[in-house]
């Protein structure tokens, strides 16, 4: 058995004897539905933009029609996008625990609803989500449809400027997902990390909590991540691959 063959197996063990499962999704989970990571958004007319900078409350007060530009391209890349199979193995995973009377959380730091499109139910989102803006007088939200905003930056009906619903760094995150994050990893026994470079707290450290509670912890990441080392198993894979595998292995279903 290769080393790769052992990973999966234990992998598969642990998610078969799981009674709740929590899974951290990170961008690359969405790479491969065509939507380009946080840092490799800036790319043809982004290029000469620091996405780090772009992101913040700053930038928004300083040149609100630069940074709702921004945000509405990216909006409409991640409306045309479509789930991929490793969005839908963690609906399938999550449907074979609740068969089983078991529990599924899914904490994501992506913002494109690609999870909620492939069926996922129990989803919260820790960066919020671009598809939603928020009126910056009354702090009403809205879902424009899916076309381009004809004026930027765009106002809303009650005259505010609008802004992506999204948590720009120097924010805080959204207490209700952090609630949950908390007490899903409190009482998983199961943890599994897909997508993500584990650079951004609190997220980065969810691997040591669901760990100080006794649970099994995966990375699923083509790539090694600062935090792989923290993993009792870490499948180096694209997560369309690996996660219909898992699902496959340990639920019996497709994708
Ligand atoms: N399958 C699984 N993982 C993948 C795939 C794939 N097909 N393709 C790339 N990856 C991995 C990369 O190896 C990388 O580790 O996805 C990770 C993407 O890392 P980031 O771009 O840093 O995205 P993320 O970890 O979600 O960033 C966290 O930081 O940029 C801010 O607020 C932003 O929510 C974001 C947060």
């Amino acid at each position: 058995m290769t080393p790769a063959e052992r990973d999966m197996e234990r992998a598969t063990r642990m998610l078969a004897r799981a009674k709740h499962v929590v899974v951290l999704t990170g961008a690359g989970i969405s790479a491969e539905s065509g939507i380009r990571t946080f840092r490799d958004t800036m790319r043809g007319l982004w290029k000469d933009f620091d996405p780090a900078t772009l992101a913040t409350p700053e930038a928004f007060a300083r040149d609100p029609e630069v940074v709702t530009r921004w945000y509405d391209h990216r909006r409409l890349g991640c409306l045309a996008a479509e789930p991929n199979a490793g969005h839908t193995a963690l609906v399938a995973i999550e449907r074979g625990l609740i068969r089983r009377g078991g529990r599924f959380t899914l904490l994501t730091q992506n913002v494109d609803r690609l999870h909620h499109r492939a069926g996922s139910a129990n989803v919260h989102e820790l960066h919020g989500t671009i598809v939603v803006w928020r009126c910056t007088a009354t702090g009403n939200e809205l879902e424009p449809p899916p076309s381009p905003f004809r004026e930027f930056p765009p106002r809303s009906a009650w005259g505010g400027l609008l802004r992506p619903a999204v948590v720009w760094f120097g924010e805080m995150l959204p207490i209700p997902a952090l609630d949950a994050a908390a007490r899903a990893l409190r009482t998983c026994d199961c943890f599994m990390s897909v997508g993500t470079s584990s650079a951004v707290y609190p997220a980065a450290g969810f691997v040591d909590l669901a760990a100080a509670s006794g649970s099994g912890t995966i990375e699923v990441n083509p790539q090694e991540t600062p935090a792989s080392g923290r993993f009792d198993v870490s499948i180096r894979a694209r997560a369309g691959a690996a996660l219909p595998e898992l699902a496959a292995r340990a639920f019996g279903t497709g994708t």
